[in-house]
């Protein structure tokens, strides 16, 4: 039996894997788009006629199968724009998750409304709909949903909640771009949503991000929020009439974004199809594994491997804990790493959680923070107690439990991906060995 490279045997991972975990990738192509722009003296849309902005905005129509695409200058000013424009004013309160970095919620405090932190469903990470309806007030205007790493959040649900209490719906797609619900694009279910062009991102272009919807009451409001120019194209002649003046901050995205972001999405469905494809196959093959197998995903996810998400069963894997199996594996040459609530860090702090309702803008700290937020949002805003607020999923550092995080494999990578499956079956078959390191 080969030895462990964690004991010292040989890893089963030789292939250099930079190749294929690069993303954004990048062309010739897009230098030369940009270089264009330059020359042409043609970075901002002010001036009139189509361009690369309106050409990216319909590629993103064409490819989510919706009405109206607005292109951004980032990910949370379209959600800011899709609060706006659904008819999120201050003091509203909007229901959203906890369990995320904080930008689901920047856009509802820039709406001067106030974020109200529902639970999560602890295999999908995504919003519980039943505390999401535990935390409906008179007060409530909208639940946004935050779609997390390519997990859908439970959308049938969602969508019969806001039904019976009249709310609306916001999807944050800024983390699962090409994700489907029931075989539809998640960011057309709601009524508005927002996905972002932030390099690192699914959809890159360095920066940006697009507002989408498919009704034509909320494109029309959302258009008067930083889009004075798209005024006079709206068919409501109240808006018209009021062209060239706009109800918020200019949001329009530059020129040399849309060039880059068109050239990306002229090859996305393609290299979306690559990724899909090598998960579906590392994932396929490792649920094969004696001690593995594919976490227990709900049926309105037609493509689980798609999570890169893997589940281990530690009773027969020599009652191995998450940390050591990681170990061993990374000492394989897998780039795996814990999915778990205690390893989700915020990005700019000191190592906070991703727990927005222990963020000190929400449960204060010691240099008296606790106000923070009300100074921002003014007095007529509910003040809500963080403090005491309690997400018994959220807050558990094991969610989602026994479960791993395999990389996501973007050109075809079928001998990287037999080297991992060899890695796994290597680790199965050493279970015994397993146990005896701590
Ligand atoms: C869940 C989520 N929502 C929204 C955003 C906002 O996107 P942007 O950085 O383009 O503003 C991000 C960015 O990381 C995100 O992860």
């Amino acid at each position: 039996m080969t030895q462990l490279a964690i004991l010292g045997g040989e890893p089963a991972i030789t292939i250099n894997q930079s190749p294929y975990v690069q993303w954004p990738i990048y062309t010739e192509e897009e230098a030369q788009v940009a270089a264009d722009l330059v020359r042409n003296h043609a970075l901002s849309s002010a001036q009139e006629g189509p361009g690369p902005i309106t050409e990216l905005e319909q590629l993103v129509a064409e490819t989510w199968g919706i009405k109206y695409a607005i292109a951004h200058s980032s990910g949370t000013a379209a959600l800011r724009t899709a609060l706006f424009g659904v008819g999120v004013v201050p003091g509203d309160e909007v229901i959203t998750q906890s369990a995320v970095h904080p930008f689901n919620c920047l856009p509802i405090i820039g709406c001067g409304a106030v974020p109200i932190f529902a639970d999560i469903a602890p295999l999908t990470m995504t919003l519980d709909p039943e505390d999401v309806e535990r935390k409906i007030t008179p007060r409530t205007k909208a639940i946004m949903v935050v779609h997390w790493k390519g997990i859908p959040a439970d959308m049938d649900a969602i969508m019969d909640i806001s039904k019976r209490h009249d709310l609306k719906v916001i999807e944050d797609v800024a983390v699962s771009q090409g994700t489907t619900h029931r075989g539809r694009m998640v960011g057309t279910i709601g009524d508005a949503s927002g996905i972002s062009f932030q390099d690192g991102k699914l959809t890159s272009a360095g920066e940006g991000g697009m507002f989408m919807t498919n009704d034509d009451e909320v494109h029309q409001r959302a258009a008067t929020l930083g889009h004075y120019e798209r005024l006079k194209t709206l068919p409501d002649p109240k808006w018209q009439a009021v062209s060239g003046f706009s109800f918020g901050e200019k949001y329009r995205m530059a020129t040399i974004t849309a060039a880059i972001g068109v050239v990306q999405m002229k090859r996305w469905k393609g290299r979306l199809a690559v990724r899909h494809d090598n998960a579906t196959r590392l994932g396929q093959a490792i649920a094969e594994i004696k001690g593995f197998s594919m976490p227990d995903f709900p049926d309105y996810f037609a493509s689980p491997y798609h999570s890169g998400h893997v589940r281990f069963h530690p009773n027969q894997l020599g009652s191995v804990s998450r940390e050591t199996l990681l170990k061993a594996l990374q000492a394989e040459g897998a780039q795996v790493s814990s999915p778990a609530r205690k390893d989700s860090r915020i990005p700019h702090t000191a190592g906070l959680q991703r727990m927005l309702h222990k963020h000190p803008v929400f449960a204060g700290n010691e240099y008296g923070t606790d106000n923070i937020l009300w100074e921002v949002l003014g007095p007529n805003a509910t003040k809500v107690d963080y403090k005491n607020v309690t997400l018994p999923v959220t807050e558990d550092p094991e969610v989602p439990y026994d479960t791993i995080q395999l990389p996501s494999f973007t050109r075809p990578a079928d001998e990287l991906i037999d080297q991992y499956v060899a890695a796994f079956d290597k680790i199965a078959t050493n279970a015994d060995a397993l146990a005896t390191i701590d």
